[in-house]
């Protein structure tokens, strides 16, 4: 839950407010407006910088307070760097960096002074627009539960910053770049507030609550209730639900941007168990509680759908959920059940902690015969082994087409939410055979990251399709420029962008 952040864009010569920040290229390489900080100081800017060995490198602050004649009573300097080097994603960190820097002198406003000297291939307004991006990511809390215990207490209500102006050359280009990267931003903090939400609160019915809430920027929204998804015969999605009190839900979600409204959608797909205890074969109690993570993929849906609706995307796009509690109980799925998917295959359930697969089979099932789509991506918490091929850096991207790979990769670069492409082969195809159903749910002790990609495809037809195996990136993130949450939101920033760049401009 984010106290929200006014961004307000200014002109450069606008007055400042009492704290602000000014950006210094490599080398103290001041802008127009800084040069006029410094000589309206005379010289204390440049000064400070020296006595600081202050030299613009990257993310490297000095403080300079209540410098005389400079109408402001604290100016923190923040190094870029070389400029001209600075890729997209590079400026986003940036404004994360002096949302970090502003945030700690505990401030109710602060000012950007977004004038850098050479942003090389970044347009001026594009930079300041970039920056309000990461600073809306990196002004994100999840305080929600924490109540006030005392008067004093810090930790429960401190001065947070209310309201940026970022300073610039052309504020009205500035702010009309930044209407698409506010309504990415949205989508971000409602996928991290969705994951960082506990698992007591967010079941599968207050989940599809939350759905329901896209209406507002006109995605259209279905939910299929138990009895729905019984008579749709989505057994294995319905074998994961039955151990838990809470009934299953599966969420559709549709945004018609396209200018031609039967063109066909990108589905994208979403494992949303809200809590896996892993069922019958039980997890460990340690660490169990990250469990309530285990709806990351789902939640990265959600917030997509936010954004393309915000943002009026030029896309058809459906998004689809099943939310579940994995849960043991009398009512439980047992280890060698044998159940019927949607497709009409069977599946033979040899570990009910490999549960996420039997969700997303039918979901992705159902939107192949459904929508038709051109393409299929999948988002899914899916597997420990994922983290220990690829720890918290990248997520596993399993694809069965190269165009495709190489238009996530591409968006992957230029968001940052790292992808790793790894193998789908028939030979993690056989590790899932099983002598008494047409499949089973998981493989043997090896490359299990790999054969729960490969059960998925088994449930994939003739259609272009990606499986982001999201465990290490949707939670526990580490913390960084623009993400102090244990929520990431991941993926949110890497499909609008796969979106905008790949599916948009060819539909126009
Ligand atoms: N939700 C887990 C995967 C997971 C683990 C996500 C850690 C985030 C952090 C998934 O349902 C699971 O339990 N997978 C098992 C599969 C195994 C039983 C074949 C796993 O990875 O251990
Ligand atoms: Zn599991
Ligand atoms: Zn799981």
């Amino acid at each position: 839950m984010t106290n929200s952040l006014e961004i307000v864009f200014s002109p450069l010569s606008a007055d400042l407010e009492a704290t602000s920040l000014l950006l210094a290229g490599e080398d103290m390489a001041l802008g127009g407006r800084g040069k006029e900080l410094d000589h309206r100081s005379g010289g204390a800017v440049a000064k400070a910088a020296e006595a600081a060995q202050f030299k613009g490198k990257r993310k490297s602050t000095v403080e300079l307070l209540a410098t005389p004649r400079i109408g402001v009573s604290r100016l923190v300097l923040l190094g870029t760097g070389k400029g001209a080097e600075l890729k997209e994603n590079d400026w986003t960190l940036l404004g994360g960096s002096a949302v970090g820097a502003i945030s700690a002198r505990k401030t109710k406003s602060a000012s950007i002074i977004a004038e850098a000297v050479d942003t090389g291939s970044t347009r001026p307004e594009a930079v300041a627009a970039l920056i309000g991006f990461g600073a809306l990511l990196r002004h994100y809390e999840f305080r929600k539960y924490l109540t006030k215990q005392k008067p004093d207490d810090e930790t429960a209500e401190p001065d947070t910053l209310q309201k940026l102006v970022i300073h610039c050359e052309n504020p009205d280009k500035a702010r009309a770049a930044f209407a698409r990267h506010q309504a990415v931003a949205h989508g971000v903090v409602i996928a991290r507030d969705l994951v960082n939400e506990p698992a007591n609160a967010l079941g599968p019915i207050e989940f599809a609550d939350r759905v329901r809430e896209l209406e507002k920027v006109g995605v259209e929204v279905e939910i299929f209730d138990a009895a729905e998804i019984e008579k749709l015969k989505m057994g294995a999605l319905l074998a994961v639900a039955q151990g838990s009190v809470r009934p299953a839900r599966v969420a559709v979600m549709q945004w018609h941007g396209a200018k031609s409204k039967r063109a066909k959608p990108l589905a994208i797909v979403g494992k949303g168990v809200v809590f896996d205890t892993g069922g019958i074969s039980i997890k460990p109690a340690a660490g169990m509680e990250d469990m309530k993570g285990d709806m990351g993929g789902a939640a990265c849906v959600v917030g997509l759908m936010h954004a393309l609706g915000e943002r009026k995307a030029n896309a058809n796009v459906v998004g689809i959920i099943g939310l579940v509690e994995n849960m043991p109980s009398g009512s439980a799925t047992r280890p060698g059940d044998i159940v019927k998917a949607y497709s009409g295959q069977t599946v033979e359930i040899l570990n009910t902690d490999a549960e996420g697969r039997l969700v997303l089979a039918d979901l992705i099932s159902y939107v192949q015969e459904r929508f038709k789509p051109r393409l299929i991506i999948d988002l899914a918490t899916l597997t420990g082994a994922i983290m220990v091929a690829l720890g918290k850096e990248y997520a596993g991207l399993f694809v069965n087409d190269d165009k495709l790979a190489h238009d996530l990769l591409e968006a992957s670069s230029t968001t940052g939410e790292k992808v790793w492409r790894m193998p789908l082969d028939k030979a993690y195809d056989k590790m899932i055979e099983s002598k008494n159903a047409d499949i089973k749910n998981i493989g043997g002790r090896w490359a299990g990251a790999c054969t729960a990609a490969a059960f998925l495809k088994y449930f994939v037809k003739d259609t272009p399709w990606a499986h982001i195996d999201l465990a290490g990136t949707a939670m526990d993130a580490p913390k960084s420029e623009i993400n102090p949450s244990w929520g990431s939101g991941w993926g949110v920033r890497l499909l609008d962008r796969f979106i905008a760049d790949k599916h948009e401009r060819a539909e126009k």
